[in-house]
């Protein structure tokens, strides 16, 4: 099948890939000339494992290639999916101009019954905008379908071919035909295709990431609980992950939720709520929860060493919003830099994929380190803020010969007060009982 994929960030790439690793003819389009040009030289704009190779694979085979041109891509593809960015707008919305553009450019572009299908996060309600936007410039039939994307960065690749589930939303039967068609191969374990109509389609993306924030923010409101009472919230996180209920995942208390999804999408169920009315006042305190715990680490760092920072050096290990991605959009670390550079301390960087990124954001007001044991170098403490894996089993010896003073504020909880007691370390950790006086 002819398939177009409009948007070339982390979920339209992966899904061009996708579908052509499966034999289809994919062109991926974005209006960014500078990334379709590193694209078409084999350069990758993003970090997810796996990605170089398959996109590579499929270039070379002539199933995917790039394009500036929506009209291009679009004449004569049976499929076309959306998967532009929606940020926020300032209000909490969700911002639809590059979502509606794409339909406007698909609109004026296709040739024949098309399929339109929006993958990315989209409100309640998209679909009836997009059809409106797309009626008049076309004499063609084309059906909406709302299929939300519900990889993870990180493993991008894996949960695109391995799907737990597939959602399409439509009410068009011939537009869901081709969308099985399209998904039944990733799904031959026997995973469902879930079918819905667009509305439904379009919540059940909001209520997923709605509740797994939900799930991010409980916990770390416990785990402050837990440190006011002296319970230790790793214990309690596996006392209730048994229980079949409850489960494991999205139990580890932290510095926050960011990323190009949770916070955006928790903003936009408030915002969605309200245009209908309604308000709903736990995902706005999901949201405060969420915020206040960004500014956790920085506010024990006041706790040890006072509210003014002049003098002092910290050193910052992970920076993305969490592992095995270079994405930093929302990361809980900008307000840990932020927060300890206004304080007037020094701070030194260090991340395994996304220095690129940070040198955007903090210029020259702060110092990058490619190796993480160069980051502590006369460092007073070190702050942990993603958990990459590389970070779990380090040379502890070595650290405290770098480092000025042996403190680890660790908003991960990746290592146990009692070792980190006999390594000779100050350890405060996130809802675990601190370690205050080194030992050694
Ligand atoms: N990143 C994730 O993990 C993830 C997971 C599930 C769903 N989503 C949703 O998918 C959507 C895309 O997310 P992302 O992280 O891939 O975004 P992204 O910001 O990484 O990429 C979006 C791309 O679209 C391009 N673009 C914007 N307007 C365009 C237009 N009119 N025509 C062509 N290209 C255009 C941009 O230049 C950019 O390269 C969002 O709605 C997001 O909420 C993201």
């Amino acid at each position: 099948m002819k398939i177009a994929v409009i948007g070339t960030g982390y979920v339209g790439l992966v899904s061009g890939v996708g579908f052509a690793e499966l034999g289809h003819d994919v062109t991926c389009v974005d209006v960014d000339a500078p990334r379709i040009a590193a694209l078409r030289r084999g350069e990758i704009p993003i970090h997810e494992r796996g990605l170089p190779e398959l996109l590579a694979r499929n270039v070379r085979a002539g199933r995917l290639t790039f394009s500036l041109s929506t009209a291009e891509a679009v004449a004569g593809a049976r499929a076309v999916f959306i998967a532009v960015g929606t940020p926020s707008a300032p209000d909490g919305t969700a911002d639809l101009r590059a979502v509606l553009g794409a339909a406007a450019d698909i609109g004026r572009a296709i040739d024949g019954f098309t399929v339109v299908v929006t993958k990315s996060t989209v409100p309640v309600g998209t679909w009836v905008q997009l059809h409106a936007a797309m009626s008049p410039l076309t004499t063609h039939d084309f059906d909406i379908v709302s299929n939300p994307e519900f990889l993870k960065e990180g493993a991008a690749i894996d949960d695109f071919m391995k799907p737990d589930r597939v959602v399409i939303g439509s009410v068009g039967s011939k537009a869901i035909e081709i969308m099985r068609e399209l998904y039944e191969p990733f799904v031959r374990t026997g995973n469902p295709i879930i079918t819905m109509d667009n509305t439904s389609a379009e919540m059940t993306k909001y209520a997923a990431n709605a509740l797994l924030a939900t799930r991010i923010s409980f916990m770390n409101e416990i785990a402050n609980l837990c440190e006011r009472t002296g319970a230790d919230v790793d214990q309690v996180r596996r006392g209730i992950g048994y229980d079949r209920r409850i489960g494991h995942h999205f139990l580890f208390p932290g510095v926050g939720y960011g990323g190009s999804c949770f916070p955006k999408d928790v903003r936009a169920v408030i915002t969605t709520a309200r245009e209908h009315g309604m308000e709903f006042p736990l995902m706005a305190a999901v949201e405060d929860v969420n915020e206040a715990q960004k500014h956790r680490l920085v506010l024990k760092v006041v706790d040890e060493f006072g509210a003014n920072l002049r003098g002092k050096h910290f050193a910052i290990w992970g920076l993305t919003f969490k592992p095995r991605t270079d994405d930093m959009r929302e990361a809980p670390s900008i307000t840990v830099v932020e927060g300890l550079l206004k304080r007037g301390g020094t701070v030194a960087v260090h991340d395994p994929e996304a220095l690129h990124e940070a040198k955007k954001l903090f210029g020259d007001r702060v110092s990058y380190h490619r190796v993480n044991y160069e980051a502590l170098a006369g460092a007073d403490a070190l702050l942990i803020v993603t958990e990459w894996n590389e970070f779990r089993r380090p040379d502890f010896a070595r650290m405290r010969q770098l480092m000025r003073q042996p403190i680890i504020l660790d908003g991960r909880n990746l290592y146990e007060p009692e070792v980190m007691r006999e390594h000779g370390f100050a350890y405060l950790p996130i809802g675990r009982t601190p370690v205050r006086v080194p030992t050694a």
